[in-house]
C-alpha cells in the first residue's frame, strides 16, 4: 500500500501496483470503502471527495451517515462533486443524480450544501456547464479522493465505450448496456439517452481513486478492467494508469479475476493494511 500524505499532498512512498482487496461479502466491503473514506476526511478535514451514484454506493453513504452521527465524523469542511448527472433532469426529480445524493448521503450529514456539486443536467447550454464544472473542480484544489463504481459497460462515470483515456467533462449519449441497466430507475417512463460526466482524464488526475464493485454481474468487467489491456473500450481499464488506485470487491464481483490468491495475500502481509483487516 503507498500512504498519501494528505497534508502535504504528495504520496509518502513511491506508488506500488493497484491495490486489490477482496472482502468476502458485499456488507464488508461497502464498510471498508466507508471507513477508507471516512479516514480521510479525518486526516483532512477539507478534503476534497468525489463522489459516484448507483445501487453498490447506498450502503456505502449508510456507513459514512453512521459514522457521522455515532463517531462525530464531521463533513462542516468537505467539499464534494459528482461524477455525473443526467441530461434534462431537475434536482427535484426523484431520479436525478443530485435527489439520490440528497436522500443517502447530504441530508443525514453536515456538509455544506454550497460545498456540494453536482453538473446541472438541464443547463441550457451544456457545454458551458461542462467547461465551469472543470474549472470549479481546479479552483477547489483538485479531487483529492474519488469514489467509484463500475457499470457493466465498464464506465466510470459516464464514461461509456470509446470514451477517450484523456477525455475531459462532457454531454455523452449512454450505451445501450447501460440503459438496460439503469431502466429500473425509471419504470415504465424512458430513461434519458443523455448524461453529463466527468471525463477518464479528469478522474485519472484526482490524488487518489477508490473503486467499489459488488456482486456477479460485475464479475466479468472487473476481471477486464483491473487484468485486461488498457482500453478506450472498458474505462475502468484507465485506472491501470493512476498511481495511487485501491479497488475494493466483494468475493461475487473478485469471481473472475485470475490472480485473487495473491491480491489476498498482499492484503494479509502488508503492514498498512493492518487497521483495515
Ligand atoms: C451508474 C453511474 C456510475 C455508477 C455505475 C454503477 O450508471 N453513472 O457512476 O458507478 O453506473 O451502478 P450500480 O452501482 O447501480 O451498479
Amino acid at each position: 500500500m503507498c500512504a498519501w500524505d494528505w497534508q502535504a499532498g504528495k504520496n509518502a512512498v513511491v506508488c506500488g501496483p493497484m491495490e486489490i482487496i477482496i472482502q468476502e461479502n458485499a456488507e464488508r466491503a461497502a464498510r471498508m470503502t466507508a471507513k477508507l473514506i471516512a479516514d480521510a476526511v479525518r486526516e483532512k478535514p477539507t478534503l476534497v471527495l468525489g463522489l459516484a451514484t448507483g445501487g453498490t454506493m447506498e450502503k456505502v453513504y449508510e456507513f459514512l451517515a453512521e459514522f457521522h452521527a455515532k463517531d462525530s465524523l464531521d463533513f462542516s469542511r468537505v467539499v464534494t462533486f459528482n461524477l455525473d448527472e443526467y441530461v434534462g433532469l431537475p434536482a427535484e426529480d426523484p431520479r436525478s443524480y443530485r435527489y439520490y445524493m440528497e436522500e443517502h448521503l447530504f441530508r443525514h450529514v453536515n456538509i455544506k450544501p454550497e460545498n456540494t456539486h453536482l453538473p446541472d443536467g438541464t443547463a441550457s447550454d451544456l457545454k458551458s456547464e461542462c467547461q465551469r464544472y472543470e474549472e470549479l473542480i481546479k479552483s477547489s484544489g483538485g479531487v483529492d479522493l474519488q469514489l467509484l463504481g463500475v457499470g457493466r459497460s465498464g464506465h466510470i462515470g459516464f464514461n461509456e465505450p470509446l470514451s477517450a483515456l484523456r477525455s475531459r467533462t462532457r454531454a455523452t449519449t449512454l450505451s445501450p448496456v447501460t440503459i438496460e441497466q439503469n431502466q429500473i430507475y425509471f419504470g415504465e417512463s424512458a430513461m434519458p439517452s443523455r448524461a453529463i460526466t466527468v471525463g477518464v482524464g479528469t478522474i485519472l488526475e484526482s490524488r487518489r481513486c477508490l473503486m467499489l464493485a459488488l456482486g456477479k454481474q460485475k464479475a466479468a468487467v472487473v476481471a477486464k478492467a483491473l487484468e485486461g489491456p488498457i482500453s478506450s473500450m472498458i474505462s475502468a481499464s484507465a485506472l491501470q494508469l493512476h498511481p495511487h488506485c485501491t479497488v475494493i470487491v466483494d468475493e461475487e464481483a473478485a469471481a473472475d479475476l485470475k490472480e485473487k490468491e495473491y491480491y489476498r495475500l498482499i492484503f494479509k502481509t502488508e503492514p498498512d493494511w493492518e487497521a483495515y483487516r
